[in-house]
């Protein structure tokens, strides 16, 4: 029920991520946020370099997650799901399929500071804040100061995982 995604799925991608980023409105600082969340162009010049993964039901796309290695790192970027469709199992099951192709034992996400649920999501996964957030967003993410300055950094290294384990 995971595929990778095509250009032909841009349109359905548009709609999750807008859809799903209404959860926004009202809690990240209101200068951050319009509709749309993120723009057919700024999508399209996401999809050069991102490579989204999506959930499908009954033939139709209702999660995305993506991923871009950078340099020593993998960065996640834009996990999604539906309103309907969330706290269900999706991000999770987007989130393992992620983690299976890994070719850097350090993954990093970057979320808003006060998307409190995100955030919740991420340390149910083994992540942890990253006290060196702000050079993380400068070094690894192209984002205006102002974002720099209202988001974290979760960090999740595989081989420590691996360490942990039982
Ligand atoms: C964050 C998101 C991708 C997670 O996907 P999901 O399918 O809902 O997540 P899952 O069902 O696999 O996991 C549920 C866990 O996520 C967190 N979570 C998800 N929605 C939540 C909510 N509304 N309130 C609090 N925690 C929430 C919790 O940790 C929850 O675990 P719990 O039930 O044990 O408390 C999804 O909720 C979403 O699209 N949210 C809006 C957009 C967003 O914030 N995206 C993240 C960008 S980095």
């Amino acid at each position: 029920m995971i595929r990778k995604c095509q250009a032909s799925d841009t349109r359905r991608i548009y709609f999750i991520i807008n859809e799903a980023a209404r959860a926004y409105d009202g809690i990240i600082p209101a200068d951050r946020y319009h509709q749309p969340y993120m723009s057919m162009v700024e999508l399209k010049k996401e999809m050069q370099r991102v490579t989204f993964f999506g959930w499908e039901t009954n033939g139709e796309i209702i999660g995305v997650i993506g991923i871009e290695p950078v340099n020593d790192v993998t960065l996640i970027r834009h996990t999604y799901v539906l309103p309907g469709w969330q706290n269900q199992g999706i991000g999770s099951r987007l989130l393992s399929h992620l983690k299976t192709l890994l070719t850097t034992p350090c993954l990093l996400v970057g979320t808003w500071a006060d998307a409190h649920w995100a955030v919740a999501f991420y340390r149910k996964h083994g992540f942890h804040l990253m006290p060196d957030k702000d050079k993380l967003l400068e070094t690894y993410w192209d984002i205006p100061p102002r974002q720099v300055e209202t988001s974290v950094v979760l960090g999740l290294n595989i081989r420590d995982g691996v360490k942990e384990s039982p």
